[in-house]
């Protein structure tokens, strides 16, 4: 993808988000018509199917050779990362939506061959915009995001996590988070991977850490971090796979290797 390419892909994309975020702003307090999907916590809407699908309509419409991987299952399966695909969450933080009427987002990832081009990360209620063109900077709505502090260390770090790992879990003893939930400044959960990620890149929090999360979660979260130096993978410091689910730990450079080597101790 060339940059003119990205340029208009990223032009097309924005005005798609804004237009998006208006309907759903507009059409929040009518039914929602909620379901549950793999738990009862699980929450869909009809405005997280309607949204994914005016994007997947858009982009079969203007972009028909693009690919396309979203949650509500209007996209494609894709078994390879080959040409351009859009990794989109309609809305990320449905139980937030749902329950608080706030802190969720649009997230959009466009990938090229496999490499993190576009990404965008839209707080629908506060009107706030991150986005990015790979080389090109991370943005706040027009304020560009400064590179991370190379100097952080796990003491003055705030971490984005939920209370599952406090709990049983399939990853990581649980003793041994206790720990680390006293070893670092203070945690924070705001219920959408997305924003966190986004809150990562702003460096307004150090780090997230999920057990389990689908490549439309990260997929813009991680294209933003890598532009302010932030290093994005699994648990265990493997890379992440746009095709995959998977653990999650995205954080500031500094402080990447001491989280992984930390939970490495409890990792089962
Ligand atoms: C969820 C949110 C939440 C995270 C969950 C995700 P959804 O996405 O990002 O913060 O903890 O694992 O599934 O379902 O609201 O799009
Ligand atoms: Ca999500
Ligand atoms: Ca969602």
């Amino acid at each position: 993808m060339n940059q003119q390419q990205r340029q208009e892909i990223y032009e097309t994309a924005k005005n798609w988000i804004y237009e998006a975020g208006s309907f759903i702003r507009e059409h929040m307090d009518e039914p929602l018509d909620i379901e549950t999907k793999s738990n009862p916590n699980d929450l869909v809407t009809v405005l997280d199917k309607q949204t994914e699908k005016f994007f997947v309509d858009h982009i079969h419409q203007y972009y028909p050779e693009h690919h396309i991987i979203g949650e509500e299952g209007y996209g494609d399966a894709l078994t390879e990362v080959d040409g351009t695909i859009w990794i989109i969450d309609p809305i990320d933080g449905t139980m937030n939506f749902v329950h608080q009427k706030r802190t969720f987002a649009i997230s959009i990832g466009i990938l090229h061959n496999g490499v993190g081009e576009i990404g965008f990360i839209y707080d629908v209620m506060g009107d706030i915009l991150y986005h990015v063109k790979r080389g090109e900077g991370a943005f706040k709505n027009n304020t560009k995001l400064a590179p991370l502090d190379k100097e952080k260390k796990l003491e003055e770090a705030i971490v984005g996590m939920n209370h599952f790992w406090l709990c049983e879990n399939k990853l990581v003893d649980y003793p041994v988070m206790q720990k680390f939930v006293r070893k670092v400044r203070g945690t924070r959960s705001h219920g959408s991977a997305s924003l966190e990620l986004a809150y990562v890149a702003e460096g307004i929090q150090d780090a997230y850490l999920a057990l389990s999360l689908s490549p439309w979660d990260v997929a813009a979260g991680i294209i933003l971090n890598e532009e302010v130096g932030g290093i994005a993978g699994d648990i265990d410091g493997n890379p992440w796979n746009p095709l995959e689910r998977s653990s999650s730990l995205v954080a500031n450079p500094a402080i990447h290797r001491p989280i992984i080597d930390f939970i490495k101790e409890g990792r089962k």
